[in-house]
């Protein structure tokens, strides 16, 4: 294929003709066969960002093709970065990268974006990057990157709704530092992990995200040249480097993409295997399937199958990894929505975080929330009904739930679907799955409008 320069589109999924996507699902449909598994969206996003600390070419490999990945391009290419994507490989060069700033239109997109402050100012000494928007996300603080890296050595203020950062007192690089985050925050962890490649002396970051995605970003930071020791536990150890190096580094599988086919697989009652994917990445999520029932089968080291068994009622809290992953959270809903008795969902990553409850009791679930958690009695069959999809993985989860209801189930909302799967429904439908996505008067969509009030713009 040509090489093609990245182009991409803004458009969130109406067209200047207002017209917007939904998507029909039919349910009830038998699933089979095989699914191959993208590249790992939030290792990429914080792997292009990355790229930054390095003023030689970057090639990188199992690049998914998404919304959040088109941003992520061009606030890149605003900020000087020359990119060019050939199927699923971007080559990135940084080597001209300046100090202009990230447009807000696109940085309140996608809070990832945030993830560029380090390597801008672990290489320039200086970088201005607007707050990641978003009323409808709750606080979505950044107080552990900012006050990361002023121990690293930055003045930070924030003026107008833009971060400013500077490496203080007239010196050119960050200084090392012991660093205690409160909470592992996989994007604090990511952003002073990549500033500390670059900066004088050792940095040891305690209390560290041990998220698979992490450890991704190490190892293409260590294929660059940095020296890191300790990603994957919860003491991360960088000793700067002066300068980073060409790379060319593949992407690992999306945890979450492949979690999310095993549940289609259990809650179509059907078995289906997907590969490439890491069995270990997937640990607390095959745990939970088991419990509930499904059986999983590693067929090969990086393939699997699901096969289904009837649902039996668990409880779920969400953490950070190695525990149950908050981006799996509202698929496990929608299948413990069929399952016999009651479960108990608890969410203590995001507030704000169970949007889709209303989503799934219009489809004929019965869950309650009470603050942080989700009363989800099983019901033995739920119907197809217009659904609103309120961040990324609702969105997923309602596709899922559509998989195992009585009739048709409309699926609104969907550029949150297209921030984070890379071809989900062609994925679903050579499986089997009957599905199908049509443009419609965004009058005739209001009308099929379910009452949901705000949508969740940037949870991954
Ligand atoms: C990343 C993932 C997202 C996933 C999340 C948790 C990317 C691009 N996104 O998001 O898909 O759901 O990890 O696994 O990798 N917090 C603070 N202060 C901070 C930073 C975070 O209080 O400075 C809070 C957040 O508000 C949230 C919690 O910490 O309540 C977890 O956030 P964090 O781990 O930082 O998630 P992200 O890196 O944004």
């Amino acid at each position: 294929m040509e090489d093609k320069a990245i182009t991409p589109s803004l458009n969130n999924n109406s067209t200047q003709t207002d017209t917007v996507s939904i998507l029909k699902v039919w349910g009830k449909q038998p699933l089979q066969g095989h699914v191959r598994i993208s590249g790992a969206k939030n290792s990429a996003l914080a792997i292009m960002a990355g790229t930054l600390l390095c003023p030689q070419d970057c090639r990188l490999r199992n690049i998914p093709d998404l919304m959040d990945i088109k941003r992520m391009c061009q606030i890149l290419e605003a900020l000087g970065v020359k990119l060019q994507r050939q199927d699923d490989i971007l080559e990135i060069d940084a080597s001209s990268v300046g100090c202009s700033q990230a447009p807000y239109e696109l940085v309140s997109q996608l809070r990832a974006s945030f993830f560029a402050i380090g390597p801008l100012l672990a290489r320039l000494g200086i970088a201005r990057v607007p707050l990641p928007g978003g009323c409808a996300i709750g606080a979505r603080p950044v107080d552990l990157h900012v006050r990361g890296l002023q121990a690293m050595g930055a003045n930070v203020r924030i003026e107008h709704g833009i971060v400013h950062a500077n490496v203080k007192g007239g010196r050119s690089r960050l200084q090392g530092a012991s660093i205690y985050l409160d909470y592992p925050s996989v994007g604090a962890t990511e952003t002073l992990m990549m500033a500390a490649t670059l900066a004088e002396g050792e940095t040891i970051l305690e209390n560290a995200a041990q998220e698979p995605e992490v450890v991704d970003l190490a190892n293409f930071c260590r294929a660059m040249g940095a020296k890191i020791r300790g990603a994957g536990t919860n003491t991360i150890m960088i000793d700067g480097v002066p300068r980073l190096h060409s790379v060319d580094y593949t992407i690992v599988p999306d945890r979450i993409e492949a979690g999310t086919f095993l549940v289609a697989g259990a809650i179509a009652q059907s078995e289906i295997s997907l590969s490439p994917a890491i069995p270990d990445h997937l640990t607390p999520v095959i745990a939970k399937l088991r419990e509930i029932g499904p059986e999983v089968v590693m067929d090969s080291p990086n393939r699997m199958r699901v096969i289904p068994r009837p649902l039996q009622a668990t409880d779920i809290k969400t953490l950070p990894y190695p525990g149950f992953p908050t981006d799996m959270q509202a698929q496990f809903m929608a299948l413990l929505t069929l399952a016999e008795g009651n479960s108990i969902i608890t969410e203590t990553v995001f507030e704000n975080r169970l949007r889709h409850v209303a989503e799934l009791n219009r489809m004929g679930a019965d869950i309650r929330i009470k603050g942080q958690n989700a009363i989800v009695r099983g019901v033995p069959m739920i119907s197809g009904a217009p659904v609103m999809a309120t961040d990324l993985r609702a969105s997923a989860a309602l596709v899922l739930a559509g998989l195992a209801a009585d009739g048709m189930t409309i699926v609104k909302g969907l550029h949150h679907l297209d921030r984070g799967y890379d071809g989900f429904e062609n994925k679903l439908r050579q499986l089997g799955a009957r599905l199908e996505r049509v443009s419609v008067q965004a009058d005739e969509n209001n009308s099929i409008s379910s009452n949901s009030a705000q949508t969740i713009t940037s949870l991954g």
